[in-house]
């Protein structure tokens, strides 16, 4: 029985380590309200899937607790996986069998038959514009109609809580945009909560009401996309040098960047420095000329209106891209752009 006031899921100090070693997961906490969708945003690496195998009770953690819909994962695990539907970050669907098929399996593995089944089942196809494809097998749908059978197998059974684990990664950005719009359609069903993770930003702060930045396996920062971006004030300001700061350079800059009006927050990444700015705009020539008396060269600089990857920035103390693609791949992309 699931209270109606309890959090949709709740996460305390997860903890998962892999034989050889990696920290998965390294005290994640997170709480999702019921009836709203949640991201768990963070790069390819963060934890994301293995926060959902546990919270779907996929995996076991080595420390911590979590209930979903109101169970405990470990002690009732029967009982949250009737509460849930899981789309995994790869397809689970049977590739030979008919997207109708997969979908009257999927029913019947959570007890929906006869009638109610047969309805379920047109409703999904219609649903989720698979009518016409119902009956060809799955190896032939295109990438956004696999993801949508993903979706519809999810909601068979019609669960409380539903995980969606990367449900866009892989698809062109028209079958993204549809799979946001249905997403979109399915948070506003009563009562449905969606926790989803991904590594776009901006899938994050289209979709999720709330959303919790991981990072190497803990939440760096939570709040809803425009609280997150609200508490970074005045604009973004990121200067591309010529060649990356050693220490001394570094310690040298900061103060002398962080001491001009209007400038605070002085982040070093690589060969970039980024400041937030009262006015961007205004700040940028003060930028430069300090930057010229320090002897740097500078490649360019631009002003931008706070982003989540700012917020990132701010909290994991380094750029999403360099987390996303690893240090060496960003060093290289940046030394290409000289
Ligand atoms: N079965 C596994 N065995 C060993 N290491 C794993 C396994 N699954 C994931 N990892 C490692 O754990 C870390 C987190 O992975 P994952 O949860 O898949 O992150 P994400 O979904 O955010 O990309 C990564 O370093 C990954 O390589
Ligand atoms: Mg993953």
């Amino acid at each position: 029985m699931s209270n109606t006031s309890a959090p949709a899921v709740e996460a305390r100090r997860l903890v998962k380590t892999y034989p050889g070693g990696v920290t998965a997961l390294n005290g994640l906490e997170i709480t999702v309200e019921p009836g709203t969708v949640f991201g768990l945003l963070g790069p390819n690496g963060a934890g994301k899937s293995t926060a959902v195998k546990i919270l779907t009770t996929l995996a076991r953690p080595d420390s911590g607790s979590a209930t979903v819909a109101g169970h405990d994962v470990l002690r009732h695990p029967d009982r949250v996986r009737r509460a849930i539907g899981v789309v995994a970050q790869n397809s689970g669907a049977d590739p030979v069998a008919t997207g109708r098929d997969n979908l009257r399996l999927q029913g019947r593995l959570y007890g929906v038959r006869g009638a109610a089944l047969d309805r379920r089942v047109d409703e999904l196809l219609e649903r989720f514009a698979l009518s016409e494809a119902a009956r060809r097998p799955v190896k032939g749908y295109s990438g956004g109609m696999r993801r949508r059978l993903d979706v519809a197998l999810g909601l068979v059974h019609r669960p409380e809580v539903l995980f969606l684990d990367e449900p866009t990664t892989g698809l062109d950005p028209e079958a993204r945009t549809a799979m946001w719009d249905e997403i979109g359609r399915l948070a506003g069903e009563e009562g449905l909560t969606i926790l989803l993770t991904t590594h776009y930003l901006e899938e994050a702060d289209r979709l999720a009401e709330r959303v919790a930045i991981v990072d190497r396996g803990r939440i760096v920062v939570t709040g809803t996309p425009d609280s997150l971006k609200g508490e970074l004030r005045g604009d973004a300001v990121h200067v591309e040098l010529r060649t990356a700061l050693g220490e001394s350079g570094r310690v040298l800059l900061e103060g002398a960047l962080g001491g001009l009006p209007g400038v605070h927050e002085v982040v070093f990444d690589g060969p970039r420095v980024s400041v937030r700015a009262e006015d961007g705009a205004a700040a940028v020539p003060a930028l430069l000329g300090a930057l010229e008396r320090a002897g740097v060269a500078v490649a360019t600089a631009t002003v931008a209106r706070p982003s989540l990857d700012d917020v990132y920035l701010r909290y994991a103390g380094r750029r999403y891209a360099e987390a996303e693609s690893g240090t060496a791949d960003a060093l290289v992309l940046a030394g290409g752009a000289r």
